[in-house]
């Protein structure tokens, strides 16, 4: 049955029922096992996307030169020492992307260790989470792989400082309806990244052009995933989350960003929270609305 988006699209925000809630999270199910097929534990990896990381590894695309100096890259990857407008574009560009999945990894990481294997969960949104998990952790081998476009064979996921895996257990803690704000926030704002990544790619990328159609591929990979995602959190809330994640897009997102000192020199990051916040799916392009799930009470039947 064809579904189009109605005329002026639909804000994330907009209200939905109890019911089309609940539909909803059962539609999803439906949707990510023929999507990802098998969830393997102890890979924490899902069988239908195994061939796409190897199809990316069998056909490698590496950068037509190394960096410039990319001892600057590994002195700067995990913390920024040198000022990072010394740095030359490409440098920071990969800079960002590791800090960003950096946040990403030691999130899951955590969060696959709090929740139910799939053979353990009893509710369906447990189940959601398992393969939600299983999902994002593709994202760091699709990851990995940006890395090794650029020759950077190297690079570790290093654990974030105590401190911050505190800020971010204080989010487990928090009551259950400012949770699901908090949490689809985190994919608004992931989705946003993407958004704004592809757009600044061709520029930034533009005496390599291979290496950076390989890696807007993987981004494009990671950003469909994304979309189900934002529309996943968008599923847990009710009115009053709904207005709370609103006012939250715009601290959340200084807040992240402040702690990148990358970000606010690629990206503007008032128009990221402007687009956040006015986040419609009438605005994304079609080829990652292609693919990607939505709710269903952001389409109407013609
Ligand atoms: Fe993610
Ligand atoms: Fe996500």
């Amino acid at each position: 049955m064809a579904l189009t988006a109605p005329p002026g699209g639909r804000s994330i925000f907009s209200p939905a029922t109890v019911r089309e809630r609940a539909e909803n999270f059962e539609n999803y199910w439906v949707y990510l096992r023929h999507r990802d097929g098998e969830l393997l534990e102890a890979e924490r990896a899902l069988a239908n996307k195994q061939p796409v990381l190897a199809r990316f590894q069998e056909h490698p695309v590496r950068s037509r030169r190394p960096l410039a100096a990319p001892e600057r890259f590994y002195r700067n990857y995990v913390t920024m020492r040198d000022d990072p407008r010394t740095l030359d574009r490409t440098t920071l560009l990969l800079t960002f992307l590791y800090k960003f999945a950096r946040h990403e990894w030691v999130g899951i990481s955590a969060a696959w260790d709090a929740t139910p294997t799939l053979a353990d969960s009893e509710h369906l949104t447990d189940k959601i989470s398992r393969y939600h998990l299983a999902e994002e952790f593709g994202h760091m081998r699709l990851f990995h792989e940006m890395f090794e476009t650029f020759r950077l064979d190297r690079v570790e996921w290093v654990p974030l400082p105590n401190w911050v895996k505190q800020v971010y257990s204080v989010f487990t803690r928090m009551p259950p309806a400012l949770m699901s704000s908090a949490a689809f926030v985190t994919e608004l704002m992931g989705f946003t990244v993407y958004l704004h990544l592809d757009k600044i790619l061709d520029e930034t990328l533009a005496d390599e052009p291979e290496a950076r159609e390989r890696v807007r591929g993987l981004l494009h990979e990671i950003a469909v995933d994304e979309l189900g995602h934002v529309g996943l959190r968008r599923n847990y809330m009710g009115p009053v989350g709904r207005r709370v994640a609103k006012r939250m897009v715009r601290p959340m997102f200084h807040a992240f960003f402040h702690s990148m000192p990358e970000a606010s020199l690629l990206f503007d990051i008032r128009r990221m929270v402007k687009d956040a916040e006015g986040f419609d799916y009438a605005t994304i392009p079609p080829e990652m609305l292609r693919g990607a799930w939505v709710p269903s009470y952001f389409w109407r039947r013609p």
